[in-house]
């Protein structure tokens, strides 16, 4: 949770075009990565452009807990002195991951074949949220574990003394169950294999591959499977941090519902595992244009070019889910301005996300005039065209960043203002949305 103690209302005014060139900070996914690997390799690590939002400053401070040196140098570079697989130290303390799954699940991923104890906790939101899909393959490695209600925070781990490698097929296509796997795996002997039924993010395989790990992954119609081998000597690395597509959604998006708009994202990751956002925008007639994509430190970045666009409704097919998981709530917003209805299907594990994303994006949509029909495992909005969305409610964000973003997002384009009841959780993934929004011409205030 944020440092300040009250709530942070924020509203957001329907605005002149968004004209201009914005930098979007590095992908938060990559930047929680590159400080747990730089711990597991012996040396020094140098990692330009680190996300700096409060849940990966949180798994940087857990990794110190766990005995690396992390530093921030006078470039804005950060270097990570690591320990080495299976070298982690028994933390003296409680590692609380704030408001970040993605740090909490590698991590616990990472120590369990260790043989020491650490617990975890988080906040307001991440104790609600589901461990067990972690726990469970964690104790197939060896590892020992004790929660609260049978996999919630806070709960403790004992890593295991005796590792063994594993062959897990999990039923969620989730990059952070995956990871969890492949960093247990780095300190349990043999060949562990890991099964997912459509690929998820491959941050994680990417990264491994270049601190020197031996892994492979074979796609076909059955879904995904990562080999990876054991006890590897991790070599530091220079880590340059793409920036995130998932933030640069937000602004991406409100080009295209704020009339007459013209915005340009530079070095966006492109990871074909990421990009399902764009490629539905893209079927429902957004004027975006990729430009000089190119390949830096393994991940594929291009810039964005984004215009103001009339939009139709699509049908957004279950597919498509684990390559846009985190865009549904700013596509459920562009929906409401799109001519016609757009269906997201098969997307319940939004409900477990930061807030259930499903009922609050509902709920959200509907105080502020936007019809939807919302089920277990899809929603529908119904688009009337670009003037039609009335605005002019309060919305409850539950402390979820894209939750807040999305509907100040909304009430750019809207006829009458939109305030969210706390914009402190978008500090999580995107400290410097206020000030690129600004930048651009929104009215928010
Ligand atoms: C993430 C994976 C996704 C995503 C999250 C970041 C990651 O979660 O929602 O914001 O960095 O691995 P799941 O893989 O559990 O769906």
């Amino acid at each position: 949770m944020s440092n300040l103690a009250k709530p942070l209302p924020k509203t957001s005014r329907k605005s002149g075009a968004l004209l201009g060139l914005a930098q979007i900070p590095g992908d938060k996914s990559i930047s929680h990565r590159a400080l747990i690997l730089g711990a597991l390799a012996i040396g020094e690590t140098r990692i330009t452009g680190l996300l700096e939002s409060s849940d990966v400053i949180a798994t940087a401070t857990a990794m110190q807990s766990f005995g690396a040196e992390i530093t921030k140098n006078t470039d804005s570079t950060w270097s990570v002195f690591g320990f080495g697989v299976g070298g982690f130290s028994e933390p003296d303390k409680i590692i609380d991951c704030g408001n970040s799954g993605t740090g909490i699940r590698l991590l616990m991923g990472a120590m369990a074949t260790t043989s020491i104890t650490a617990t975890f906790t988080g906040d307001q939101s991440l104790i609600k949220r589901p461990m067990a899909r972690v726990l469970e393959p964690i104790e197939q490695f060896g590892a020992e574990s004790l929660s609260r209600n049978n996999g919630l925070l806070p709960l403790t781990i004992r890593g295991a003394t005796s590792p063994i490698s594993i062959d897990y097929s999990s039923k969620i296509p989730s990059a952070q169950i995956k990871s969890a796997v492949l960093l247990a795996a780095l300190n349990a002997p043999g060949i562990t294999i890991f099964n997912e039924p459509e690929i998820s993010r491959d941050h994680t395989e990417k990264m491994l591959s270049s601190f020197g790990a031996n892994i492979s992954n074979s796609t076909s119609v059955e879904g995904n499977t990562v080999t990876i081998v054991g006890y590897p000597e991790l070599k530091p690395q220079r880590v340059i941090v793409p920036q995130d597509p998932s933030s640069a959604a937000f602004l991406i998006c409100a080009a295209l519902i704020v009339k007459k708009s013209e915005v340009l994202l530079k070095n966006i990751c492109q990871n074909p595992t990421r990009n399902g956002l764009i490629v539905t925008l893209i079927e429902m007639g957004a004027d975006i244009e990729i430009l000089n994509s190119r390949v830096i430190n393994g991940e594929i970045v291009a810039d964005v070019k984004v215009s103001a666009s009339e939009l139709s409704g699509v049908d957004v097919p279950t597919e498509r889910v684990v390559s846009m998981i985190d865009e549904y709530p700013i596509l459920s917003v562009v929906a409401a301005f799109a001519n016609g209805k757009t269906v997201m299907r098969g997307i319940k594990e939004l409900r477990v996300k930061e807030s259930d994303r499903i009922a609050t994006m509902a709920k959200g949509l509907r105080a502020n005039g936007v019809e939807v029909e919302e089920g277990e495992d899809y929603l529908t909005v119904v688009g009337n065209g670009n003037n039609n969305v009335s605005g002019g409610s309060i919305v409850q964000t539950h402390f979820d960043h894209r939750i807040a973003m999305s509907f100040l997002c909304l009430g750019l384009a809207s006829s009458n203002p939109v305030t969210i009841d706390d914009s402190r959780s978008i500090n999580t993934s995107f400290p410097s949305f206020f000030k690129l929004m600004k930048k651009l011409g929104a009215d928010i205030t």
